[in-house]
Order: structure tokens, then C-alpha cells, then sequence
């Protein structure tokens, strides 16, 4: 408290020390959970402590509607949206029209994950500073598997049998809407990271590797995007096809699945007090594939000034104040988002309240990049071919070698010779 009263007084001096006025400023942010409640009670402290008035711009849950939003608005000179809270995989697409943040954050910079911040620097400039980090999680029922005398899956084979015959029990027993695994399917980022994660963990590589080699066509990938298909219609809804992270937790959390693939965040909502599974649930990391081990995709918002700003002093300040230990203390004891700064992993009221983010810290550090540092401004294309021939397996068009040899073609074709 008196920590966390003493960052705000710092925050309140700099500010007066450095800004002449109170400025009206906005931050646009997608809706997740419980997300924009706690950005608004934050936002609340900062305008207490600053004298600013900070409005949020809701914008909808998925990464790539936001994206496409985003990078509308930066390439029109927008001077209505002063911060971005921006995805992880962003950095080089959007860097052009985001302000360099090197000098401002010299000071709190080395709190941050060295490689979230270099994800977020380009070409040396530092263009947004690590709100959270996302790593996600396999949520398993306690009770559901104790019932059936199952234990939690280590390997996809193994979930895919123990989700089929808790389903199809439950469903016997007069629960006709038991579903035995959901995930993101919809054809968007999340199916990026939720197939990149099949692939990876069954050995099949990163879509693109780290040097820039177009490396997805190769059986092991084919093999596990045939694994999700299987799923489709089994174990998962047919309508998993469509399913982003809040229609999976939505399933999921009022009662009627057996597991769920998601980020941390749907921890301490499954476990809200109007939850029917509260307490009833766990979270361990992701299954392996045969031939490779877990595979977790490293996720995560940051926060950027944009170049058009006209309160770029506030907007600095805000983002310092929104990326600070103590409100990435407060971020994860409220909605479990997993801190950037290592230290707040070992806060003894983060590990009592919240766990998992506790837990997570290592699953974080170990996380899998998507392909965005090699693939530079193509990235987003280059998701958007993966997620395509991705939901199109899942659906049945076409099996995972076809696809993915027809993928391979159409990624070399957007590489040319280099990215
Ligand atoms: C989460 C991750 C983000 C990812 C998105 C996909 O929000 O933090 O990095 O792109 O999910 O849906």
C-alpha cells in the first residue's frame, strides 16, 4: 500500500515537474474479460495522481480487427488516439508512425524481459513498452476428470481419448451439452498461436523460422493440423470453427466442457463467484505432441505513442505509470495478466492470490514467438495465409499436407528473396 501510494506520488511529481497543463488524452484498447474495467480503475489512479484525463476507446476483442483499426487510423495521422495498447506481433508493422520511447523509458527499461523488449525495438527504436504477457494454459476439470478416474493429459493423444470418453459419459448421464475440448478455431490471430502451438509441440517448427526459411510444410505440421481437425465435430463443437477466446470461455465456464485451451486471464473469471465451475478447475501448461514437447505461444500487450499525438508528454507518462511494477503487481492479482518485470512473479501476494501467474513465469520465459521479428511488415500476411489454410483444415477443405504445401507456395511467393 504505502509502495504502491509512493509510486503514484513519484508519478504525480515527474508529471507536474514536467508538464505545464492538464491535458485531455485517449488510449484505445481491445475488450477481454475483465480488461477494461481494470485499465479504467487504473486510468483513474493515474488521473488522480496527474491532474490528466485519460479516455479509453474500446475497440473489440479480436487482435486482428484491432490491427486492421489501428493501422487505418496511424496511416490517416489520427490525433484522436494518443496511446495504443498494441499486440505483441505488431511492433514492426506499425513502428513507422509510433513515437521512439528509448530515451523516456532508459530508466525502467532493464525491469522489463530483455526479449519483450526486443521484440517491441525496431531498427533501435523502441517503439511501445510491455503491458502484460500472455502465455496460455491447458484448464482441465478437477472433478470431471477425478470422477472418471483420469489423470491431466501430457500429451494431445492423450487428451483427445480422455476429453472423447468424459463427453460422451457426461452426455450418457443427461448432460447433452458436455463438450470435451474447446479452443480457438475462427479463422484469426488466435488460430495463429493455437496451431502454432500443434505444430510446435509435435516438433513441425514455427511456421518460419528464426532466420527467415519458410519451414512449414513438413510432415509433423501436416500430422498435427490433421490431429485438430479430428476434433472438429468430436470432441470440439463444429462450431469451434468460429470460436475466438471469449466464446471458448464462454463454453466453458458455464460448465459444459472438459477442457479449454486459453490465456491466463479466464483463471480468476472461472473462479469469480458467479462462476458455476469456481474452484471446480486447474491450469498446467499444454499438452505434447508425439515427436516434441509443450509448446506455449508467447503473447502479450504493450503500450505505444502514437506519432500524431498532441499531448505526447502525457501520453509518455501514462504509459510509464500503466507499465510499472506496481500496476503490473495490480494487473496480475486483478485478471492474472503475466508481469514483464521478473520481480513481480515473486511478490508474496501474487504468489497467494493469483497462482498461476506465480506458475506461469516459466512457461512465459519458454514461450514460442510467432514468426513476426523474421518476417518484419509481412507478418500480418503471413498469419493471415497460416490461419486461413489452418481454419480450412479444420473444416475439412482439403487435407494438412495439401494445405500446407499449397501454403508454402503462396508464403515463398510473399517472401520473394527476402521478407
Ligand atoms: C492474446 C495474446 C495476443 C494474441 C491474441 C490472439 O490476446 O496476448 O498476443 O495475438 O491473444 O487472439
Amino acid at each position: 500500500m504505502l509502495k504502491a501510494l509512493m509510486g503514484v506520488l513519484v508519478a504525480g511529481t515527474m508529471l507536474s515537474a514536467t508538464t505545464a497543463k492538464a491535458d485531455e488524452i485517449s488510449i484505445v484498447a481491445g475488450s477481454i474479460g475483465k480488461d477494461i474495467e481494470e485499465l479504467r480503475s487504473q486510468l483513474d489512479a493515474f488521473q488522480a495522481a496527474s491532474g490528466h484525463k485519460v479516455e479509453i476507446v474500446t475497440m473489440p476483442a479480436s487482435t486482428t480487427d484491432q490491427f486492421g483499426q489501428y493501422r487505418l487510423w496511424l496511416s490517416a495521422g489520427n490525433k484522436d488516439v494518443d496511446v495504443y495498447r498494441t499486440d505483441v506481433i505488431w511492433a514492426p508493422q506499425l513502428a513507422s508512425n509510433l513515437l521512439d520511447l528509448t530515451d523516456a523509458m532508459k530508466d525502467v527499461v532493464g525491469e522489463h524481459s530483455a526479449s519483450v523488449i526486443a521484440s517491441q525495438t525496431v531498427d533501435g527504436k523502441l517503439v511501445a513498452m510491455p503491458l502484460f504477457a500472455d502465455a496460455p494454459a491447458l484448464y482441465y476439470r478437477k472433478d470431471l476428470l477425478e470422477k472418471y478416474g483420469k489423470t491431466v493429459p501430457a500429451t494431445w493423444a492423450e487428451l483427445t481419448a480422455t476429453a472423447k470418453e468424459i463427453q460422451d459419459k457426461e452426455r450418457e448421464a443427461g448432460n447433452p451439452q458436455m463438450n470435451g475440448f474447446v479452443f480457438q478455431g475462427a479463422a484469426y490471430e488466435g488460430l495463429t498461436c493455437d496451431a502454432l502451438e500443434w505444430v510446435a509441440s509435435n516438433g513441425g517448427g514455427q511456421i518460419v523460422s528464426p532466420e527467415g526459411d519458410v519451414t512449414i510444410n513438413n510432415p509433423k505440421a501436416a500430422a498435427a493440423l490433421d490431429m485438430a481437425h479430428g476434433w472438429v465435430g468430436t470432441i470440439a463443437p463444429a462450431g469451434v470453427t468460429g470460436y475466438m477466446e471469449e466464446e471458448a470461455r464462454g463454453v466453458w465456464q458455464t460448465g459444459n466442457a472438459v477442457f479449454m485451451r486459453n490465456w491466463p486471464y479466464a483463471f480468476p473469471l472461472g473462479n469469480g463467484d458467479d462462476s458455476p465451475i469456481k474452484g471446480k478447475f486447474d491450469a498446467v501448461p499444454l499438452p505434447a505432441g508425439e515427436s516434441g514437447q509443450s509448446a506455449a505461444c508467447l503473447g502479450g500487450w504493450n503500450l505505444a505513442v502514437s506519432k500524431f499525438s498532441e499531448h505526447p508528454q502525457a501520453a509518455v507518462d501514462l504509459v510509464k505509470f500503466l507499465v510499472s511494477a506496481e500496476s503490473q503487481k495490480q494487473r496480475a492479482l486483478g485478471t492474472a495478466r503475466l508481469p514483464t518485470i521478473a520481480s513481480v512473479y515473486d511478490d508474496p501476494e501474487v504468489k497467494e492470490k493469483q497462482p498461476l501467474v506465480a506458475k506461469w513465469k516459466t512457461v512465459f520465459e519458454n514461450a514460442t514467438p510467432r514468426p513476426s521479428a523474421p518476417t518484419k511488415t509481412k507478418y500480418n500476411e503471413v498469419s493471415q495465409q497460416f490461419w486461413t489454410a489452418v481454419n480450412k483444415t479444420l473444416a475439412g477443405q482439403g487435407d494438412g499436407a495439401t494445405n500446407l504445401d499449397a501454403l508454402e507456395k503462396q508464403l515463398r511467393r510473399l517472401k520473394r528473396s527476402e521478407w
